[in-house]
C-alpha cells in the first residue's frame, strides 16, 4: 500500500472480525518494530500474545482496576496483543537517568508507531492499547504469563486484527497539535 494511504488509514478499531493473522503477516509486523529508529541504551522485550486466555486475564485485571459494574471489553476481541516491556532507568547521575528515561518514551512510540503503520500496510488494523496495561502493571502472575522478563515494566501495547469496518480515509487535522515554522 502506498505509504501516504497507510498514514491516512490508520486509525484505533476497536471492533474485530475474530479472524487470527497468520504467522508470517505477524512477523512482518514485528519485525516493523525491529526496523524501529531507537538508540541502544534500553532493554527491551516484546511479547506476542495470540492465547485467549492470557488476553482473557489481562482484560479480567482491567475490569478489576477500572472496578466495572458489568464487564468490559477492552481488548475489542482482537486476536493479537503485542506488549513492549523494559527495563527504567535508576543511574546513579540525575541528568543521565532523565535523560535516558525520556528517550524512553520517544523510543517506545517510535516501536508501537512502526508496528501500527505496517499493520496498516498488511490490511490489519489496530489500536493503542493502555488501559489492560496500567491495569497488570502491579500483577505479577499475569506479567508472568506475559513472558514479560524479570525487573521490566510493562510500557505499552497495540492491538492488531482483522476487521471488518471500512478504512475511512482521513484528513489532517490542523488543530490537532500547533506548528511554529521559524524560517
Ligand atoms: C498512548 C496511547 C494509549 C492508548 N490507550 C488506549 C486504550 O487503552 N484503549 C483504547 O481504546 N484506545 C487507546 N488508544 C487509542 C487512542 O484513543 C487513539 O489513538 C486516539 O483517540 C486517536 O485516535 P486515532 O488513533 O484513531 O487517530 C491509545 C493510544 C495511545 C497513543
Amino acid at each position: 500500500m502506498e505509504f501516504e494511504k497507510v498514514l491516512r488509514n490508520r486509525a484505533s478499531v476497536r471492533k474485530y472480525n475474530g479472524r487470527m493473522p497468520d504467522d508470517e503477516t505477524i512477523q512482518k509486523v514485528i519485525d516493523a518494530a525491529l526496523l524501529s529508529p531507537i538508540v541502544r541504551w534500553h532493554k527491551f522485550h516484546l511479547s506476542v500474545v495470540t492465547d485467549k486466555e492470557v488476553i482473557q486475564l489481562a482484560e479480567d485485571a482491567a475490569n478489576e482496576y477500572a472496578k466495572t459494574k458489568e464487564p468490559r471489553k477492552f481488548m475489542y476481541g482482537a486476536p493479537v496483543w503485542i506488549i513492549l516491556s523494559g527495563e527504567r532507568h535508576t543511574d546513579n547521575d540525575p541528568v543521565t537517568e532523565k535523560m535516558k528515561n525520556d528517550n524512553l518514551f520517544w523510543n517506545v512510540g517510535s516501536i508501537i508507531e512502526n508496528m501500527e503503520l505496517e499493520a496498516v500496510s498488511l490490511g490489519l488494523a489496530s489500536c493503542g492499547m493502555n488501559a489492560t496495561i496500567v491495569a497488570v502493571r502491579e500483577k505479577p502472575e499475569v506479567k508472568k504469563a506475559l513472558e514479560v522478563p524479570e525487573g521490566y515494566d510493562v510500557l505499552a501495547s497495540v492491538l492488531i486484527g482483522y476487521t471488518d469496518d471500512e478504512p475511512n480515509e482521513r484528513q489532517v487535522n490542523y488543530g490537532l497539535i500547533p506548528v511554529s515554522y521559524v524560517k
